[in-house]
């Protein structure tokens, strides 16, 4: 990760320390790109949203494909992730409701391209996102259950401010054949920013995506991931499925385009996972 110097360390993902605090930050990460975290943020969400819970998700790339993909327009947008990000508007200010019931959204802006050199004399540059989320969030009473940060195809300061704002990364995985090494380098990073940055960050899950299974280089790659991983890997696999990839021109979730598609199914099995696991983390912390 550029800009950051800290050993790594060969512990397990395992945190030492974690509190279970209201609402959920969840991070969807991976340093590669176009492997489906835009499609699993907006997806995951819209499903977590329609089984009651509430959700923001925040569009930290300068693409802006998860403000899009739910329909806000860049010329909607009045303020963006970006100033939340540099203290000038509150996250309660810039979340923007999306046309699914309960999902709100922090949109993206162009400005987010220049953050990065921006955060490299910024004070207190790492802890930014964390202070402008957690503080105005805090509480069984806040707003939303669960916020969802989509981050960029890199391992940048504002990835980094993602991993050190959350609780827990999703990453998603595309089986090909470089797939286990950038996961590697992934969660190697994940190490170095518990250890120095935030004692709770920990690998929710990782979930395979554009799985085609009759491809042999997907069972190959999926074979090595669970082994290596266990059961950090997420027993829902994501299809590759024509309707995931139509819904955003529509500006709408496929889960809203088409609830049939089995994009859009599967998406709905993995956010009953997530709840899943959500509630043995809970119960895990509480026990300890
Ligand atoms: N399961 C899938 N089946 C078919 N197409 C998919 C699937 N998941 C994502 N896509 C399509 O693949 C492309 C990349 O997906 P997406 O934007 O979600 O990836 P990303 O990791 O967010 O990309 P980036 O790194 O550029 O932010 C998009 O066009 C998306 O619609
Ligand atoms: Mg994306």
């Amino acid at each position: 990760m550029s800009n950051v110097s800290v050993p790594v360390s060969s512990r397990s993902v395992t945190p030492s320390f974690k509190a279970y605090d209201h609402p959920r930050l969840l991070a969807v990460a991976n340093q590669k790109g176009g492997v489906g975290k835009t499609t699993t943020a907006i997806n995951l969400a819209t499903a977590l949203s329609a089984v009651g819970k509430r959700v923001l998700i925040v569009d930290l790339d300068p693409q802006g494909n998860a403000s899009t993909g739910l329909g806000v327009r860049r010329s909607m947008i009045r303020v963006s992730s970006y100033d939340v990000l540099f203290g000038d508007t509150s996250v309660e200010d810039a979340a923007v409701k999306t046309k699914v019931p309960r999902l709100s959204i922090v949109p993206s802006s162009v400005h987010l391209s220049g953050a990065e050199i921006e955060l490299v004399t910024a004070h207190n540059r790492e802890y930014r996102l964390r202070d402008a989320l957690r503080r105005p969030l805090m509480g069984k009473d806040g707003p939303y259950d669960y916020v969802i940060l989509d981050c960029p195809p890199s391992l940048n300061l504002l990835t980094l401010n993602a991993l050190v704002a959350v609780d827990s990364v999703i990453v998603p995985l595309q089986c090909e054949f470089y797939a286990l090494e950038g996961l590697s380098h992934l969660t190697k990073t994940v190490e170095r920013v518990r250890k120095q940055f935030n004692p709770r960050l920990d690998i929710h899950g990782v979930v395979l995506t554009m799985y085609d299974q009759r491809n042999n280089l997907t069972a190959m790659v999926e074979r090595d991931v669970r082994q290596f991983f266990g059961d950090k890997v997420y027993k829902t696999v994501i299809p590759r499925n024509v309707r995931l990839s139509e819904a955003p021109s529509y500006g709408l979730p496929a889960i809203v385009y088409d609830m049939k598609c089995a994009g859009a199914q599967a998406y709905i099995h993995l956010a009953s996972e997530v709840i899943k696991r959500e509630r043995q983390i809970k119960k895990a912390l509480i026990a300890a």
